[in-house]
């Protein structure tokens, strides 16, 4: 969602947090702005729209300006505006703030504040906190930050200066994300590791209920009840490229392109060929306590979610357990049945998602063995799960997910092989799915080297304005996925449907102007599917039809055919949507639509 970052050091600080900016815009990016120490007074700048206009206020003199905090934002109290955008300060400018979360009782403590004199400037929630924190302030800022802090009901990530306070930084969180980044004389935080990697490899992340104060030669973590806390500082071992987006137009291309890497990154050391399984060890789970397992529930949110869904069926049909999944903004709300054997999988790329989070923590508070996949090392989620996979998909910019979805499938068709060698998979099955497994990368490059002549079929199909995508078994999600990747990045409205189900009301839509992305791969369920295809041509709706190699089952009924290599019914789901990837990539590109950071989206819904 929001992103923050702040610096304190020897560097003029406006560049550096520029620069942190443009790293964080991926997570919000309707608005932007800076606060800098200057002498004795701080210095705000804002603007709406991208960090590109804020960096063309750059103030006079801020090479002189060496400690600072900075946002780009993401509306949820008060419309995108430059009186909205961060950073907040009290009404005499003394204490400025960012802030990422929901203050949920900030209408009463405006209320109180506003009855005492304070004139707010702004509609947000945040800006609640400078208030408070000159409210409490008496000679001592950390102090007036824990002491404002603990009025608060609901989550934050914030970081705040003072001009009574040179050189320093406060920060706390709770419920939101803050890392902080130690270097050489200078010290540095943010929402998220991204703003913080080109510059040091060495972080600590702040646990909830804890802050730190910064200043540029030292690092004090405490508890807001004023209790010191020691911790190591961790390595990042995430690679940033300098060029961006190196010769891709946009993120999403170059992330699509990244996928047979990914998955061989996700894969490396994780396969026996000799035992024909997979090795999981941040599972650390034993044998034993594998065998226990009597039920699989998955909670995750929006592509997560669809990589849950494929999952569940990996894990009845190869491993032989039952399989749930939860949106994960239900899980807690449902008091979901949950026993000390289920097995609780949260999957989230970021591992900060709101709602995920809070379905972690239910399940761990129910007892249940938790084991998280996610992409973000360190992050919340992973961190509180205990045990998990790391999908190893390196670092996803663009808003929309694409080679963390792949992954995560990937993790789970090991998961679900380790599980099933634990309990009724041979020596024979697990090979053959292992040689399954290891061929992925080689079938997306495949897949890549369609990439032309899905462009021109995505090109004449960009005028349509709704669209339907139907598959079965484990192409169902596909279908899914597929409409939400064309629904984010172009704004058309996709459907995601279950093939069969479309005539339980929905093929009443159909009609001439409706395309439908049929996938018709060679798995079990094709001639099923086949006659659903000819449900949605006796309707007039032009098809696009993905199918396995040359196979020629779809030519009576379109030329549009996206053709994916030939596959198991497990690996299906991972080369098509890869090719629904590329289908939504160029709808959007035809379109003119902005791809990398679609409106009203944010990388890392971090509230609920
Ligand atoms: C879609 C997309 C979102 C995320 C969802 C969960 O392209 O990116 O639907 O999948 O917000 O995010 P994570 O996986 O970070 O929990």
């Amino acid at each position: 969602m929001c992103g923050i970052v702040g610096y304190t050091g020897p560097k003029p600080a406006f560049a550096f947090l520029i620069d942190g900016l443009k790293r964080l815009e991926y997570r919000g990016y309707d608005s932007a702005g800076i606060s800098l120490l200057n002498g004795d007074s701080v210095l705000t700048v804002k603007s709406i729209g991208k960090v590109v206009n804020l960096e063309a206020k750059r103030p006079t003199g801020e090479r002189k300006m060496h400690t600072g905090i900075a946002h780009t934002r993401w509306a949820t109290h008060g419309i995108p505006s430059e009186r909205n955008a961060h950073p907040h300060t009290d009404e005499k400018g003394q204490f400025a703030v960012v802030h990422n979360g929901i203050i949920e009782n900030h209408a009463d403590l405006r209320k109180r504040l506003e009855a005492a004199g304070h004139k707010f400037a702004s509609d947000t929630d945040s800006e609640v906190i400078p208030h408070l924190i000159e409210e409490f302030y008496n000679g001592d800022l950390a102090e007036a930050v824990a002491a404002a802090l603990r009025q608060i009901s609901g989550t934050y990530g914030i970081a705040v200066i003072s001009s009574k306070d040179p050189d320093t930084i406060i920060t706390a969180r709770l419920g939101s994300p803050i890392v902080i980044g130690l270097g050489k004389d200078a010290n540095m935080v943010a929402s998220d590791v991204t703003a913080l990697v080109t510059y040091t490899r060495d972080v600590i992340y702040l646990n909830d209920g804890e802050m730190a104060i910064l200043t540029p030669s030292k690092v004090e973590l405490r508890t807001l009840a004023n209790v010191p806390v020691q911790r190591q500082a961790s390595q990042v071992s995430w690679e940033i490229s300098a060029d961006g987006k190196g010769a891709y137009d946009h993120y999403m291309l170059k992330e699509i392109y990244e996928q047979p890497e990914s998955v061989e990154n996700s894969i490396r050391g994780r396969l026996n060929f000799k035992a024909a399984n997979a090795v999981l060890s941040g599972l650390n789970l034993t044998p034993r306590e594998m065998a226990q397992i009597n039920r699989i529930v998955v909670a995750a949110c929006g592509s997560s979610f669809h990589a849950g869904l494929v999952g569940s069926y990996y894990f009845e049909d190869i491993s032989g357990i039952p399989a749930s999944v939860e949106q994960a903004a239900e899980f807690r709300y449902r008091n979901p049945i949950i026993e000390p054997n289920t097995l609780v999988l949260p999957i989230s790329q970021s591992g900060e998602t709101a709602d995920t989070l809070a379905a972690v923590r239910e399940a761990v508070n129910k007892g249940a063995i938790v084991a998280s996949l996610c992409n973000v090392v360190g992050s919340t989620i992973a961190r509180e799960s205990g045990r998990g996979i790391y999908l190893h998909a390196g670092p996803e910019i663009s808003v929309a997910s694409t080679k963390a979805f792949t992954c995560q499938v990937t993790v789970l068709l090991m998961l679900a092989l380790l599980l099933g060698r634990n309990r009724r998979l041979n020596h024979e099955w697990g090979e053959n799915l292992v040689r399954e497994i290891e061929a992925i990368p080689d079938l997306l490059r495949e897949v890549l080297k369609q990439a032309p002549r899905i462009e021109q079929i995505a090109k004449a199909t960009a005028h349509a304005n709704d669209l339907f995508y139907i598959g079965r078994g484990c192409l169902y999600p596909a279908a899914l996925e597929g409409a939400l990747k064309l629904k984010e990045i172009s704004y058309v409205h996709a459907e995601g449907y279950h093939a069969a189900e479309l005539k339980h009301g929905p093929i009443a839509l159909l009609e001439p102007s409706v395309p439908v992305v049929a996938l018709c791969n060679n798995i079990p369920g094709k001639d099923k599917m086949l006659g659903n295809i000819q449900e949605c041509c006796a309707r007039k709706a032009p098809i696009i039809a993905v199918v396995s190699g040359d196979d020629d089952c779809c030519d009576k009924f379109t030329d549009s055919i996206i053709r994916v290599p030939e596959s198991s019914r497990f690996v299906a789901p991972i080369t098509t949507v890869v090719a629904l990837q590329i289908f939504a990539y160029y709808f959007a590109r035809e379109r003119g639509c902005e791809i990398d950071q679609p409106r009203n989206l944010a990388k890392s819904v971090t509230v609920e």
